[in-house]
């Protein structure tokens, strides 16, 4: 995984530099997208290019760029295998630090792989349940933006890890919105249940998968507030992101989820995903 993109070219990772006085890095003026890459095609690739452009949108930074024959390059140039595309577009450098924006500014833009393993292929046994705590939710107001602002995000995985577990799901004014870095749902009584889009969370293109795949398979499923109550007496809990696809959580807090098993729901939902990738990837 030695080969990133910056900037137009690719190069050795030890060999892009980018300036001290780039936004990115001074202010956290930029955004990004991971993006899963399964034997070199791209996974909901057009989504979260969507979602890029939304995110560059919202802090204003103009681009006009065909990012797919560039990401396929690189991943081809890191073996074409099972990867993660992290990229990321700073507002550039004005060499010096102002906070204001300077007029033609040119923004920075950098990728890399990272190697993923590929959770459909490696089945369903394969899959370990996790453990959640519920902490505060101290992020801004535009979590819609997929910003590089992770601070908070950062410090409350590390509360989780040194609570022994895997994720934190937030809360804000009695309701919950998503995890540190992933979406979350219930399941009550057979129906799945997951917080509503808006500015208090990320539109997470697995989250609308989910959803997509529940519709046409006919599975009911509804976006409403979700409160602690609700979480810790469902019968399942699941989180969802790009590069972990969907996970059962098994315990949050002290509260064992359910019978502390992968609920049934889960699986079956885990079983379309299955389908739709080996879909994706083979045309079948
Ligand atoms: N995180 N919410 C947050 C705060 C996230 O950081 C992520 C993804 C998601 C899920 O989005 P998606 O299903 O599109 O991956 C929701 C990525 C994987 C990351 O930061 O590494």
């Amino acid at each position: 995984m030695d080969t990133v993109y910056l900037n137009g070219q690719y190069l050795p990772a030890d060999q892009a530099k980018v300036s001290v006085f780039d936004r990115g890095f001074l202010f956290g003026d930029s955004v990004y997208e991971v993006i899963p890459f399964y034997q070199g095609i791209g996974f909901r690739l057009a989504e979260h290019l969507q979602r890029l452009e939304h995110s560059l949108r919202a802090l204003r930074i103009e681009m006009n760029q065909d990012w797919t024959p560039i990401l396929t390059r690189l991943v081809e140039l890191n073996g074409g295998g099972n990867v993660s595309v992290y990229l990321q577009v700073t507002r550039g450098s004005a060499g010096k630090r102002v906070h204001v924006i300077e007029p033609d500014i040119v923004p920075t833009v950098f990728a890399c792989c990272q190697s993923i393993r590929d959770i459909y292929q490696e089945g369903i046994d394969k899959v370990v349940g996790i453990k959640v705590i519920v902490t505060a939710d101290l992020r801004w107001h535009r979590c819609d933006i997929k910003s590089t602002c992770l601070l908070p995000n950062i410090l409350v995985l590390q509360q989780a890890k040194e609570s022994g577990a895997q994720e934190a799901i937030l809360q804000r004014d009695g309701a919950l919105t998503e995890g540190a870095s992933c979406n979350f749902f219930i399941v009550e009584q057979g129906v799945i249940y997951t917080p509503p889009i808006g500015t208090e969370i990320l539109s997470g293109t697995t989250r609308a998968l989910i959803l997509e795949l529940a519709d046409q398979h006919g599975i009911p499923r509804q976006e409403a507030e979700i409160d602690y109550q609700r979480l810790i007496h469902a019968d399942e809990v699941w989180i969802s992101s790009s590069t972990r696809a969907i996970v059962p959580v098994l315990q949050v807090d002290d509260y064992v989820v359910g019978d502390g098993q992968k609920g049934p729901l889960w699986q079956r939902m885990f079983e379309i995903f299955t389908r739709y990738q080996h879909q994706l990837m083979t045309g079948e």
